[in-house]
């Protein structure tokens, strides 16, 4: 089977990671979740108690090792040799990684490895910018979007699975305040490739997303 690349961006909570991890084993291909990676980041600066400065924070990225190791419940991310799966996930790091991710010197190294990683294809990749800079030439694009009330009722009831209880007002405010934030940062901010195939999943099941994808990427691979 050709092994393309494809690209699926859009705002936080709109299915990427459900619907790109899901598609890339049926593909047989490999998941990337970039944003685990500006999450990793936003923890290692977050324990260091630094300021944040774009001084201090590339500084501190030649200590930065991050790997991503595919398992059988997707990608683990692995922080100076420690698994920190669970840990990027917590409030703390998500309310702190849109000023983050938005320093120039951390994407060019995020960048740098995510193209690496998705040099051969075969991969489904996850983010912000992965169509618009990551790989502008990737064979599928696809921009998930979705109501800010949909994607807050979604990082709601994933927060509690995992034993967090957050109100869905305060999860909505965070929502939208970081929608704002990458949207608007002055490198690489969050939108839409011009050839990326809009869809809109507040109305769609898990399924119907993965369906979707997975029709679009094998046209794709049946015309290379
Ligand atoms: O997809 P996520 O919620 O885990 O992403 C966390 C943050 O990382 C998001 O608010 C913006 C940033 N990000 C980015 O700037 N570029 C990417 N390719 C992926 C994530």
């Amino acid at each position: 089977m050709k092994k393309i690349i494809i690209a699926i961006d859009g705002p936080a909570g709109s299915g990427k990671s459900t619907t790109a991890k899901i598609a890339a084993e049926r593909l047989g291909y490999v998941y990337i979740d970039t944003g685990a990676m500006y999450r990793a980041v936003t923890l290692a600066w977050l324990r260091a108690k630094k300021e944040l400065t774009e001084d201090i924070l590339c500084k501190m990225l030649d200590g930065i090792h991050i790997e991503l190791k595919p398992s059988e419940n997707g990608q683990r991310t692995i922080l100076n040799g420690e698994d920190v799966s669970d840990e990027i996930r917590t409030i703390e790091v998500t309310k702190n990684v849109s000023p983050v991710s938005a320093i120039g010197c951390v994407r060019e190294k995020l960048v740098e490895m995510q193209r690496e990683l998705g040099k051969n294809g075969a991969v489904v990749m996850d983010g912000r910018d992965i169509g618009t800079i990551v790989f502008p030439n990737a064979e599928l694009k696809i921009f998930l979007i979705a109501s800010a009330e949909t994607r807050a009722q979604r990082r709601t009831l994933e927060l509690k699975n995992k034993g967090i209880e957050e109100s869905i007002e305060e999860i909505k405010k965070q929502i939208i305040e970081r929608d704002r934030y990458d949207s608007s940062r002055e490198i690489s901010p969050l939108r839409k490739a011009y050839d990326a195939i809009e869809i809109d999943t507040s109305n769609l099941t898990i399924e119907g997303q993965v369906e979707k994808v997975v029709e679009l990427a094998l046209e794709k691979i049946n015309l290379q």
